[in-house]
């Protein structure tokens, strides 16, 4: 079967990294998460101090960032690297996902981010989720989807997530860091989130995750099928 690049854009825990490693497990295609790379970013900057205001600093301290994606046989998930360190339970901690969209919405942060997700796709047969994809990383995909759901669902659903690991977290904070997030993703200047004018919504608010991945899949093989001839 031809491979293919898909998208997944949308606001924040609507489900899109579930959907995405499940698809590309299921295709054997490379799952991209393009938001541990921002997150990985956001976390150097607060352990290095870096003024994200000052652009002299901002240029300097990515010229000393490298990311990497190392797959894990235990987790059998590709986990982010942030300078040979394993960073991916760190960067999903509250102290960066508070500061996590004002980094990403930097001119230079995003171009450095970017380039690095376009080479990924140089090879088909890829699925990457984010805010951009559809819209400025792969404009050219043959799937691109647009996820969301009812605001109370996925502070619900996060809530959960993050409640299993740390018992402190309070719905409450749940809720403002991802209202916050939403709307400095959606408002900001450079590659705001937004549905590609191409992409197929799928709203996810009454869906379970084994009903959305069939009603994916579907597309999925519509997709391969439009673009094989
Ligand atoms: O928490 P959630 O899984 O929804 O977010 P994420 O995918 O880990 O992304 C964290 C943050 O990175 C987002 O809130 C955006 O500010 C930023 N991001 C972005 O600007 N562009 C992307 N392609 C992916 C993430
Ligand atoms: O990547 P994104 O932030 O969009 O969301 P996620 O991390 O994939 O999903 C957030 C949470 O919602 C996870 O705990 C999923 O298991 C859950 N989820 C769900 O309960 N029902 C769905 N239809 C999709 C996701």
């Amino acid at each position: 079967m031809k491979k293919i690049i898909i998208t997944i854009d949308g606001y924040s825990s609507c489900g899109k990294s579930t959907l995405a490693r499940q698809l590309a497990e299921q295709l054997d295609y490379l799952y991209i998460d393009s938001g541990a790379m921002y997150r990985a970013i956001t976390l150097y900057f607060i352990q290095q101090r870096v003024d994200w205001a000052d652009h002299v600093q901002v240029k300097n301290a990515l010229e000393n960032i490298h990311l990497q994606f190392v797959y894990n046989q235990i987790s059998g998930r590709n986990e982010m690297y942030l300078n040979e360190e394993n960073v991916e339970q760190l960067i999903r901690e509250m102290l960066v996902a508070e500061k996590v969209s004002e980094v990403a919405a930097i001119r230079e942060v995003r171009e450095f981010a970017v380039a690095q997700q376009q080479k990924m796709g140089l090879q088909k047969g890829i699925v990457m989720d984010g805010r951009d994809i559809g819209t400025v990383v792969f404009p050219h995909a043959e799937l691109k989807i647009f996820m969301t759901a009812d605001p109370a669902v996925r502070v619900e659903r996060r809530f959960k997530e993050l409640y299993e690991k740390n018992k402190n977290i309070t719905l409450h904070e749940v809720k403002e860091n991802l209202e916050l997030r939403d709307y400095i993703d959606a408002n900001r200047e450079v590659s705001p989130l937004r549905k590609a004018d191409d992409a197929i919504i799928l709203d996810n608010s009454q869906l379970s995750i084994e009903e959305q991945l069939e009603l994916v899949k579907q597309w999925v093989e519509d997709a391969v099928l439009e673009h094989s001839s």
